[in-house]
């Protein structure tokens, strides 16, 4: 059928890397080594490349790493020279034939990725004219060949990697090692990372520096749009886009390997809330065949239902509103353990469950769309991980491209989840004509500003998040508010401070607040009020009134120069101008995140591992 094919055609990877040019002793050891230490990148498989007097030998296969190095008896391979990599598939399944490294048609030339490859369909359909074959479904597959092509026009390795690169639109770091030149290794990056590094014993090249930390502290971070050539004394790097040599000198890490694990972070979590600029940017790369997918589904339901748990369902409740509001969809969140109850009755062959699960294995939510599937609903997941039983009993699903999240608290993946649905929305928007062209190109270009917001936020609130959570730091109560679409930004607020600093908390669409939860604000009780601009302004500033004429201390986040609010409230989180209110969940939320997180670190609690809690909840 015409969607299953849709969602094995692209495989795209979040990845670890780890290459080495030694002086003597065993390169594969360092290599595997390295791999344990990205394995927290995520890993689904692996696979090592060496060179072993001038040849290239490869092995690989998908599994467990201690399991692929034992069964391939990895560490028996021989050469100073060698990369290896492990994958964390993003979409489709993963196998031995897309584990890396891959080939070129010759044999010669082994390269690993990490990133993907926006334009690799036209790439390898240009190549499947030229009579290349193709073993793997990745999009990663395209580069060696296309090396293996440039190299035809007898020009050397280096130029030929040059030309490819030039021309691969999307986000990578690869490494390439062949037996052409069997003392070298070349890499380059693009929107992945890739770190340098140098000791007396060789060099080295990896996703991230805790993989060469054993080996040496000096390191150089490549950046983006530049290759480097590795040998036994070191490296040279040029830009891409013109070949000229780049002078950077080596910088001196002082971090543990603890702390490396977490570059630098005192925790997973805090590490987490900073890369979203980056996990918004992998999120805006999708396939546009799986949006366009998911959108023909969600266009010919009867009825749509959201359904998942904890944040994933703040980011289901976020979307009911970017639905209505953009593509005039009415769609029914419903927190996963409540679906059967409420829903159980009615779901049935005409009704689309859309299910959002980060781990794609909660237990609440996967016996939901079981009951759904039984009743004939059409399951369509959202997940962060490839593999999970919510990809594989869907009938559609889209990968959401935040890379492994190891803090308990969701941070980076509900930013992602809420961008994913508003992709969703403007196809469906533009879909049913509901927007105009320039309606729809403005939403586009908001939406490409998003990430950039939260890199605007994150910088510019780190200070004032510490400050203020100094100042709140022994509150005994919160209450959140927020209007219309941030009445969803309120309750995953609430969630985050509850979770980890145990802190008792509230929260409620504003406009309810005089039906109950007035009642126990008093003097000093802290109310965060989240303010976006937009259709809900006006009101959430009688809400504000309301609890401040009550005595409630009043902490907004609001945007720069938001007199109105900014004059009412105690405290201010200020945020970038110009956000649309229909994209305010994925900035907002942020400071929120930091506060949580900087409340929780000054109440001496571990934000990565709070009590009661695990990562995925797989029991009833
Ligand atoms: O893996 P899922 O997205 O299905 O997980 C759902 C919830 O368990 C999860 O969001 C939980 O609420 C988090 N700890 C919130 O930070």
């Amino acid at each position: 059928m015409e969607y299953t094919s849709l969602i094995i055609q692209c495989e795209v990877t979040m990845c670890g890397i780890f290459g080495t040019v030694l002086k003597q002793g065993k390169a594969v050891e360092l290599i595997t080594d390295g791999l344990k230490r990205l394995e927290y990148r995520g890993y689904d498989s692996i696979g090592v490349a060496m060179i072993d007097n001038g040849e290239l030998h490869l092995r690989k296969d998908m599994g467990k790493l201690e399991e692929v190095i034992e069964n391939l008896n990895i560490n028996e391979m021989n050469g100073l020279v060698g990369m290896g990599h492990t994958r964390w598939a993003t979409h489709g399944a993963p196998n031995m034939i897309n584990a890396h490294p891959h080939l070129d048609g010759s044999g010669q030339i082994a390269l690993v990725h990490n990133g993907v490859i926006e334009n690799f369909m036209e790439l390898k359909d240009e190549l499947i004219e030229k009579d290349h074959n193709f073993v793997s479904r990745t999009d990663t597959e395209v580069i060696p060949h296309l090396i293996q092509e440039e190299m035809k026009a007898d020009v050397g390795l280096k130029d030929a990697i040059l030309r490819v690169l030039r021309r691969l639109k999307g986000s990578y770091a690869i490494v390439v090692v062949t037996s052409l030149e069997p003392d070298k290794i070349y890499c380059a990056r693009h929107e992945s990372p890739l770190v340098l590094g140098v000791s007396g014993e060789g060099t080295y090249c990896a996703s991230d520096v805790p993989a060469m930390l054993p080996y040496t502290n000096k390191v150089n971070y490549l950046r983006n749009g530049e290759l480097a050539v590795l040998d036994v004394d070191g490296y040279q790097i040029m830009k891409i886009s013109d070949g000229s040599y780049v002078e950077r000198g080596l910088e001196e890490i002082t971090w543990s390997l603890e702390m490396a694990e977490k570059q630098g972070y005192q925790h997973y979590m805090l590490k987490e809330i900073t890369e979203q600029p980056t996990s918004l940017r992998d999120g805006l790369r999708l396939q546009e065949q799986y949006i366009d997918l998911i959108t023909q589904f969600l266009d010919r339901g009867k009825e749509v239902l959201l359904t998942a748990a904890g944040t994933s369902y703040h980011s289901c409740l976020a979307a009911s509103y970017i639905f209505s509001k953009i593509a005039r969809l009415t769609t029914y969140p419903v927190v996963s353990s409540e679906f059967i109850e409420r829903y159980g009755s009615t779901v049935g062959i005409d009704s689309i469950v859309l299910t959002v699960s980060q781990s794609g294995e909660t237990y609440d939510t996967l016996k939901a769309i079981d009951h759904a599937r039984m009743k004939a609903a059409t399951v369509l997941g959202i997940t962060n991980t490839v593999g999970s039983t919510l990809t594989r009993v869907s009938r559609a699903y889209i990968v959401q491209q935040s890379g492994p999240e190891i803090g308990v608290a969701a941070t980076k993946t509900f930013t992602s989840q809420v961008l994913v649905f508003a992709q969703l929305a403007m196809r469906l928007a533009k879909m049913r004509g509901k927007l105009s062209q320039d309606e729809l190109d403005e939403f586009d270009e908001n939406l490409h500003r998003v990430p950039d917001m939260v890199e605007e936020a994150l910088a510019r609130n780190d200070d004032r998040i510490k400050e203020l959570a100094e100042k709140l730091k022994d509150d005994k109560l919160f209450l959140f508010l927020g209007r219309g679409i941030s009445a969803a930004t309120a309750l995953e607020g609430r969630l985050k401070v509850l979770e980890i600093t145990y802190v008792p908390s509230l929260a409620y669409p504003a406009g309810e607040s005089k039906h109950g939860p007035i009642s126990i604000v008093e003097d000093g009780v802290a109310c965060i009020f989240i303010c976006p601009r937009g259709d809900t302004h006006s009101h959430i500033i009688g809400s504000i009134m309301e609890m401040k004429a009550r005595g409630a201390k009043i902490i907004s986040i609001c945007e720069e120069g938001d007199n109105d609010i900014i004059r009412l409230s105690d405290e201010v989180i200020e945020m970038p101008i110009g956000i649309p209110e229909t994209l305010s969940p994925i900035p907002y939320i942020v400071p929120l995140q930091l506060l949580s997180y900087r409340l929780a670190v000054m109440k001496g609690l571990d934000p990565d591992m709070p009590r009661n809690l695990a990562k995925s909840v797989t029991v009833p």
